[in-house]
């Protein structure tokens, strides 16, 4: 795996929980949003262990995280993605102490 450099990636929950939510619809939908930019890659994820929370995304290694993203809020979630903002509704469904253990399991594969 390359090391990230001005790559971020955005990590979308295919999980059992996070698939009864939407959540191949939205990685398809962030996958053709973010196509034209070099700089994001659009990748599937096993699970977050954030279940209660689906759908979530993650984007490392701006440390952005969104959970619960409703059909309505895919076009709000992908401009914030590009802004490299957080939505603070989005992001307060999950603890503060799983987001640091998932964005820590994320630096392993880039040896940060
Ligand atoms: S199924 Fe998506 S966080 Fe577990």
């Amino acid at each position: 795996m390359e090391v990230p450099g001005d790559t971020h990636y955005v990590f979308i929950c295919q999980g059992k929980n996070c698939l009864t939510k939407g959540s191949a619809e939205l990685l398809g939908q962030i996958r053709t949003a973010l196509g034209g930019q070099q700089t994001f890659r659009v990748v599937p994820f096993i699970c977050f262990g954030a279940c209660t929370a689906s759908p979530n995304i993650a984007v490392f290694p701006d440390r952005l995280w969104y959970s619960m993203v409703m059909p309505e809020q895919r076009t709000c979630v992908i401009q914030s993605i590009l802004r490299g903002e957080e939505i603070s509704e989005l992001s307060a469904n999950v603890s503060n102490d799983l987001k640091e253990l998932v964005f820590r399991m994320l630096r392993k594969p880039f040896g940060m």
